[in-house]
């Protein structure tokens, strides 16, 4: 955990007025080009998806669409579970649930295949960074909707003057560093 505080303190960069101006974006592209610094945020995400005696305590690890797939995927496999992916609306092929989130301009749909879990799974979800936790609200209703109980949401950064934890009541969440 340590050594994944370390490597996001210094790979992850600023980029002032991306996308619009006035915003500061949070850019993980460093990170994840940095084997060792990938492999320590990798592992410390995947410990929150362990009991104590270290066995995985999660049946599935969900990511979002787009940059939740670059961590979710790994943890799972680290985990040895399997990896659901939550997509924009439109990309999954067979039959979905949606749920529509607010975008700062307008809304967005995600979805989740119906026949994604076994009833009553649990699930770890994971995404790079919480905002105003819309993304991460919807993920874990979808998840619910589904049928399985999202028993922890974790992500890389938290940007914690949009109090996005706040959208995510009933579920644990961590983050493994606050700006
Ligand atoms: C970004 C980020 C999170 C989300 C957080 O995704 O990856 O998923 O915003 O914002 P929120 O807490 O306000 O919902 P985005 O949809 O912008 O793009 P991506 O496809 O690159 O992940
Ligand atoms: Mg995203």
């Amino acid at each position: 955990r340590d050594r994944a505080v370390d490597a996001l303190t210094r790979l992850v960069r600023d980029v002032p007025d991306f996308p619009e101006p006035g915003v500061l974006f949070k850019d993980i592209a460093p990170l994840l080009a940095d084997g060792p610094g990938f492999a320590a945020v990798v592992a410390a995400l995947a410990d929150l998806g362990r009991d104590d005696a270290g066995r995985p305590a999660v049946d599935k690890v969900v990511g979002m669409e787009a940059r939740g797939f670059i961590l979710a995927a790994p943890v799972a496999v680290a985990l040895g579970v399997g990896f659901v992916p939550v997509r924009k609306a439109g990309k999954l092929p067979h039959d979905t649930h949606q749920v529509a989130y607010a975008l700062e301009y307008g809304e967005a749909v995600l979805e989740l295949h119906q026949d994604a879990f076994a009833p009553g799974e649990r699930v770890l979800v994971i995404d790079d960074v919480l905002a105003t936790g819309g993304t991460a609200r919807a993920t874990c209703e979808l998840v619910r909707r589904c049928g399985a109980e999202p028993v922890a949401f974790a992500v890389l950064l938290e940007l914690g003057f949009l109090s996005g934890r706040e959208q995510l009541t009933d579920v644990p969440v961590t983050a493994l560093t606050t700006t």
